[in-house]
């Protein structure tokens, strides 16, 4: 990742090294229910920031936000194109605007994996719909909150999750593989055109994680091998401070001490 540009904010507060960098952000994360997004959640809410997230199924949604006190928790599907302007329109209003927007929801396509010459083309659409489209159509609908965030010095900052099946061509990960290439693609372009709003658009790729999408990905795996996706998390957070950071980003008047 690239540092910001030098059109951006320079900085001009100064940091308490008391205060969490997150504490008191609105951060919205895709796929929240599950494995590394469930994580992120957990993850951001103890450091105190106000955190909103969507999944499909209600009972996992309700559970989550139950769990956490004050968290936002909507359902509601990343790849149908008439729920993003709903999911974008309750997370803003509930969260009060928006900071960080995390796209994390995937889908695997064919299951089991399979071939490209096997792979139904409605496979192929479902991955593209969720790990390409919908991450493009959420942010474009969330760009005013970002762009207003970024305004008020407090950062504004959109991480996709990207996997190595976006730059290593693994038979039988085609559908997957593609649209997490065409991810990885989008969010360099993304970085570019928003930088001089102030908006920075990273990708980064957790590491294969002890997750259900994994296991649903490769049953035989060691799960001793892989990583804790808490530990994934910690890493990904990682990438947005220092994105903050170098976008000059304001700790947040009002944000608790750690
Ligand atoms: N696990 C790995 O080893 C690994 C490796 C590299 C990259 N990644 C990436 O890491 C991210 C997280 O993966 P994970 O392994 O943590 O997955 P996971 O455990 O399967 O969790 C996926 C989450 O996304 C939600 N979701 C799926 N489709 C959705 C949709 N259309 N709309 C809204 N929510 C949806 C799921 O809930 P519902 O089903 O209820 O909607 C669930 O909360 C993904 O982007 C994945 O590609 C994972």
């Amino acid at each position: 990742m690239s540092a910001a540009g030098s059109q951006l904010q320079s900085p001009n507060h100064v940091q308490s090294l008391d205060v969490d960098p997150l504490a008191g952000r609105r951060i919205f994360v895709t796929g929240g229910t599950s494995g590394l997004g469930r994580a992120l959640v957990r993850a951001v809410h103890a450091r105190g920031a106000r955190v909103g997230f969507v999944a499909r199924t209600a009972a996992a949604v309700e559970s989550v936000a139950r769990a956490l006190p004050g968290s936002v928790g909507i359902v509601g599907d990343v790849a149908e194109k008439t729920a993003i302007h709903r999911i974008a329109l309750q997370a803003t209003g509930r969260l009060g605007g928006l900071d960080v927007l995390i796209n994390n929801a995937s889908s695997l396509g064919p299951v089991p994996l399979a071939p490209l010459a096997d792979t139904e083309c409605e496979a192929l659409e479902q991955a593209l719909a969720t790990n390409l489209v919908g991450p493009f159509r959420l942010t474009r609908a969330l760009l005013g909150a970002l762009a207003a965030s970024a305004r008020e010095g407090t950062g504004a900052v959109v991480l996709n999750v990207s996997s190595d099946a976006a730059v290593q061509p693994y038979p039988g990960w085609g559908a997957y593989g593609a649209s997490k290439a065409g991810l990885r693609h989008l969010s360099e372009i993304w970085d570019q055109e928003l930088r001089e709003l102030g908006i920075r658009v990273l990708s980064v790729d957790p590491g294969d994680m002890d997750t259900p999408l994994h296991a649903l990905a490769a049953p035989e795996a060691d799960r001793g091998t892989l990583k804790d996706p808490a530990v994934a998390a910690e890493e990904v957070l990682g990438a947005i401070v220092s994105a903050l950071a170098a976008l000059g980003a304001s700790h947040l008047s009002g944000a608790k001490g750690t």
